[in-house]
């Protein structure tokens, strides 16, 4: 005897509810702390957001290089996750045509504002990277730094395994029996955020040409990150103080968080004439932040 329930809900249906949910939390977690507001000083007035840049780029020195903003001039550039707008800044300094996003109402009217304190019109909007409001084909450049792990259920560009997996793990997980990468997805940022091993990254860049994937570590393998507010105790605090960080750099590069994957669409005659004006420019950049 089949019985239906009204109201009942279908798999795809709470499926797609659990989603959005998720989305909402996601959502949630960045507008409560937009991404980088650790290092900002309450002002938020020009200098406060030069200075958060330059503790940025200190901290991640191989975003320029990554992001190639300096070849930028003329290019449209969508920024997907452009929370406060440190990089959406340094695209239009280039001389790019740049349009940002990010699912944050508040990380856009920071960035709105940092943009309109240094002197440009700012092209920035909320909207979710899983339903862009862009043809196809609208953009020469698609940028996104440590964003796409943060979107479920899509692709995840944090590394697998990694020195903050360790210690997210030594601190949450080897107590309760969880895995790293259980432990990562519970516990680092907002919630499920994915890990991915270098095999995985390049097979989610299958169909892309000149795939490159980089290993760097992120501030928080480091402990170089000014720590959370879940990281406040004297035993945390005295691991920032002796964390062996020489030892680390030299030995440790392969548990670096942060993925750089740079990929470029294949090329048809249409695209042909892009590639000559994004010369050296790759068409996709992402990557895993922490
Ligand atoms: C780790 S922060 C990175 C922000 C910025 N790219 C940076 O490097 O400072 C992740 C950002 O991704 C945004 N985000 C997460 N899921 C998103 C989605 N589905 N669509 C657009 N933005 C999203 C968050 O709101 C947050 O601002």
């Amino acid at each position: 005897m089949c019985v239906l329930l009204s109201g009942s809900k279908s798999p795809s249906q709470m499926a797609s509810a659990q989603s959005s949910q998720l989305k909402d939390e996601v959502q949630d977690f960045w507008n409560a702390e937009p991404c980088g507001s650790r290092y900002l000083e309450a002002a938020e007035d020009f200098e406060a957001f030069e200075a958060h840049l330059r503790s940025r780029y200190a901290l991640e020195p191989h975003i320029p290089q990554f992001a190639k903003f300096s070849s930028a001039r003329d290019l449209r550039v969508l920024e997907i996750g452009a929370g406060i707008g440190a990089d959406y800044l340094e695209w239009l300094r280039a001389g790019a045509d740049a349009t940002g996003i990010d699912l944050s109402a508040i990380s856009i009217e920071r960035a709105k504002r940092r943009c309109v304190l240094a002197g440009y019109e700012p092209d920035l909007r909320v909207a979710d990277a899983e339903r862009l409001p862009f043809a196809a084909d609208t953009f020469d450049v698609v940028y996104s730094y440590g964003v796409m792990h943060h979107t479920p259920p899509r692709i995840m560009l944090y590394h697998h395994p990694s020195l903050t997996g360790m210690m997210l793990w030594l601190r949450y997980g080897a107590w309760r029996g969880k895995s790293m990468r259980r432990t990562v997805f519970d516990h680092l940022e907002s919630p499920e955020t994915k890990t991915y091993t270098k095999a995985e990254g390049r097979a989610l860049m299958q169909g892309f040409e000149s795939v490159d994937i980089q290993q760097v570590f992120s501030p928080g393998d480091l402990l170089l990150n000014a720590p959370s507010a879940r990281f406040q105790s004297a035993v945390c605090r005295l691991a920032w103080k002796l964390y062996p960080r020489t030892l680390v750099r030299k030995f440790g590069r392969r548990w670096g968080l942060f993925l750089l994957i740079s990929g470029r669409k294949p090329r048809g005659d249409e695209m042909s004439r892009l590639n000559a004006r994004c010369q050296g420019h790759p068409q996709i950049y992402l990557n895993g932040h922490n």
